[in-house]
């Protein structure tokens, strides 16, 4: 039960709307049943975010082996002052926002311009989005926070009009859990619901060496298994599932051709599980697998190349000294118009 600090919700500056209420499962849990019956399985790898999810994501990127978050977050602490100035004054708008944690490197660098501005953070996972968000709005004094619980896709379609230049900002390489397919669907939005002009900030892991890629999702603490297995937890609670844990174990490998890690979870003996809320029975045998996630790595020229195919031209693009991570300014076309 979340208990708001009263004095703080009073506060003008911010407001948290819920496009995704938990009662409406009927139409979440149709991709769970979709997933599930499946061959082979697979499940949405935003189920991995409840609360407990969250916190086991934000201990993953302190672990030694996770070399995404501190690559990104040393890229970003180098280049935020050059993207303000570049930038100027804007509404950020951040997908997958999580704990907003590297991006109060951009608040801070916006604050210091000295004008009210909007940040508009937008994610699954509720509790994380709420309580960041206050801490935010707690912290950075010019700053209106409107939080928008719900899926990426929701979000975008229900973004509040705006008068201002935004910049959309899509860290954590969380674009790589989305299929080639997916990721020019969402490019596709982005050219629809941005304005010409406006900015478009992307997180994105590169190629390298498969043994630092499969490390990272295979960590000796084996947190990454616990929050693989999370996932079924969550589905157990949110779709009264009998999901037994002990029952899977965490496998996460590289697929060479199509450069991405899969993750999933591997039924140890043959059993059947039920979600009484989605009314469906799903049987496993021994060793059947599901996949709930692909990190994909990419190729820093041809996402610049794809990016450029939906009117997002690169501005400027910043990478570590090992050529691990990047992070890409663009912008959407002027010809884009009508
Ligand atoms: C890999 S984490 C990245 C978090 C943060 N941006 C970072 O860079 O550390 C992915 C974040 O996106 C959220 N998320 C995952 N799938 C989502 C979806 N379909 N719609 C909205 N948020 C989603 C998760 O709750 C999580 O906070």
């Amino acid at each position: 039960m979340i208990i708001p600090n009263p004095e703080l919700l009073s506060d003008a500056r911010f407001e948290v709307k819920y496009l995704d209420s938990h009662q409406t499962d009927a139409r979440e849990g149709e991709d769970v049943i979709r997933g599930l019956t499946s061959s082979p399985k697979t499940l949405p790898p935003k189920y991995f975010y409840d609360s407990k999810g969250s916190e086991l994501f934000e201990r993953i990127c302190q672990l030694p082996e996770y070399y995404l978050t501190r690559t990104e977050t040393a890229i970003i602490t180098a280049a935020c002052e050059e993207i303000v100035t570049i930038t100027g004054v804007c509404e950020l708008i951040e997908l997958g926002s999580g704990n907003s944690q590297k991006t109060r490197l951009f608040l801070s660098a916006y604050e210091s311009l000295g004008k009210p501005w909007r940040y508009i953070p937008i994610d699954v996972s509720r509790e994380t989005l709420y309580y960041s968000a206050l801490k935010l709005c707690h912290d950075y004094p010019l700053l209106s926070i409107l939080g928008l619980v719900g899926t990426i896709e929701q979000a975008l379609l229900q973004l509040p009009p705006s008068c201002h230049k935004r910049m959309l900002i899509f860290l954590g390489s969380t674009l790589g859990n989305f299929t080639p397919d997916e990721t020019e669907e969402f490019l596709r939005l982005l050219r629809q619901i941005l304005n010409p002009g406006d900015y478009f900030l992307l997180g994105i892991d590169l190629q390298k060496p498969i043994d630092i890629v499969e490390k990272a999702y295979n960590d000796n603490q084996g947190v990454t298994a616990a929050f693989n297995l999370n996932i079924l937890s969550h589905l157990n609670w949110r779709f009264e599932g009998n999901f037994d844990l002990s029952l899977f174990k965490h496998q996460a490998v590289y697929n060479f051709e199509k450069h991405q890690i899969e993750m999933y979870l591997q039924a140890t003996e043959s059993h059947k599980v039920r979600l009484n809320k989605l009314n469906l029975e799903i049987s496993f045998d021994e060793g059947e697998k599901i996949l709930t996630e692909i990190s994909r790595k990419f190729n820093l020229q041809n996402m610049i190349t794809l990016l450029a195919k939906y009117d997002l031209n690169t501005v400027k693009f910043w990478t570590d000294k090992d050529n691990w991570f990047a992070l890409i300014l663009s912008q959407l076309k002027a010809t884009n118009l009508c």
